[in-house]
């Protein structure tokens, strides 16, 4: 990646009463001191971050923070999907008790939605809670994981089943870091940001059918539109439903099916990304059986994904079992009735409980393969 150019900084905000936090979005966002000054609980500061991470980002960050009378140390943690556990969590707590550090303490996670979801899982328990901040540094922690306050880890037998809601003192996106961030990488955030105009936004959908090839690019104000756009529909949900009693559902278009096909092909095989993509299309497969969807439409949504270089088939090696399986434990079931979220037309989504259950496993059945 190389691209990504200078524009000016945004800043929109996720209302929650006194927990309100603002999100930064600009270039160079890393060396801004007063930014990051003013959101710290006090003096002492851990910044987690990983190995990917460090080599790149750690330096000017820690530069950023120098030059006051703040005690800031670091914890580099391994890299990927399947280090997102308590494990690394407790790695968290060690570092922070090793350091003395008390209640007026600030987590910083600076890394991917892998590190920001256990930072801020950590900073949700010590001591049971302390401030943190969000640097995201992957597209999807940009649009996605770092705003609305879901932190926690996987289990082997499910995603993200434990955690907690706790919401970052601010979200500081600096635009810049993407130009190291790897294609694949890009294309998966990419499918959290196609999400957005699938359940929300049917002009934002179009216009990113017509920018994807600058996207992919990394051109500056492209990118800037696409994260400016996909955090104001995230704030929008969050503020109305924090902890996901109704409308935050919809957030999780595709996730079901996505978060079956991450686990059962082991953590960090097929990206979160990747694995919602395919959801997505599959979710959109069915709603389109239910006649909400034109097959127009449902080629529609297949030509932005694999514009976006994504997958638009599950794994060959998933049965019809292996998917209800997983599909069972999601969160958003009530009871024993399976909830998905489909689609009544592009742009708008909605939660349902009724699917036949022969016709779900005909969807899977039928599905494409790869
Ligand atoms: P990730 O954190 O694993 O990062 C992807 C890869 O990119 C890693 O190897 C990372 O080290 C590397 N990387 C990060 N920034 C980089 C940069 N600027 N340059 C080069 N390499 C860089 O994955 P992700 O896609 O950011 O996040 C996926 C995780 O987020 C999943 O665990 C998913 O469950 C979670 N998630 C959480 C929420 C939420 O609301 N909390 C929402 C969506 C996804
Ligand atoms: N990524 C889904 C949510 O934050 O609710």
């Amino acid at each position: 990646m190389s691209q990504v150019s200078s524009c000016s900084v945004d800043i929109l905000n996720v209302s929650l009463g006194e927990r309100s936090y603002p999100i930064h979005v600009g270039p160079g966002m890393l060396e801004s001191r007063d930014h990051l000054l003013s959101y710290l609980a006090g003096r002492q500061v851990m910044i987690v971050t990983n190995e990917t991470i460090a080599p790149h980002y750690l330096s000017v960050l820690k530069q950023t923070l120098a030059g006051g009378d703040l005690d800031v140390r670091e914890l580099i943690l391994p890299d990927g999907e399947a280090t997102k556990t308590l494990a690394s969590v407790e790695r968290i707590w060690d570092a922070l008790l090793a350091a003395g550090f008390n209640r007026r303490c600030t987590l910083i996670a600076l890394g991917g939605g892998v590190i920001g979801d256990m930072t801020g899982y950590a900073a949700a328990s010590y001591q049971r809670g302390v401030a943190f901040i969000q640097i995201p540094t992957t597209l999807l922690a940009q649009v996605d994981s770092s705003v609305g306050g879901k932190t926690g880890v996987n289990h082997p037998r499910g995603k993200n089943m434990i955690g907690a809601f706790w919401q970052p003192r601010a979200v500081i996106v600096d635009t810049d870091t993407l130009a190291t961030l790897p294609a694949r990488e890009l294309s998966a955030g990419l499918a959290e940001v196609i999400k957005y105009g699938l359940i929300w936004d049917a002009d934002f959908l179009a216009w990113l059918e017509r920018e994807m090839s600058a996207l992919r690019a990394l051109d500056g104000d492209a990118i800037a539109h696409a994260i400016r756009r996909s955090c104001e529909i995230k704030a929008e949900v969050v503020a109305e439903d924090e902890t996901e009693q109704g409308v935050r559902a919809l957030l999780n278009l595709g996730h079901t099916f996505g978060h079956a096909i991450e686990a059962h092909q082991g953590y960090g095989n097929w990206l979160h990304g990747e694995a919602v993509a395919a959801g997505m299309m599959m979710a959109t497969r069915l709603s389109a059986e239910r006649g909400w969807l034109t097959e127009a439409e449902v080629e529609r949504v297949e030509r932005i994904l694999e514009a976006a270089a994504l997958p638009v088939a599950a794994p060959a090696n998933m049965s019809v079992a292996d998917f209800l399986e997983r599909m069972r434990l999601d969160k958003k079931n009530h009871d024993s009735r399976l909830r998905l979220i489909l689609l009544e037309s592009l742009g708008r989504a909605c939660i349902r409980d009724d699917t036949d259950p022969s016709q779900l496993e005909w969807l899977i059945e039928s599905f494409p393969r790869r």
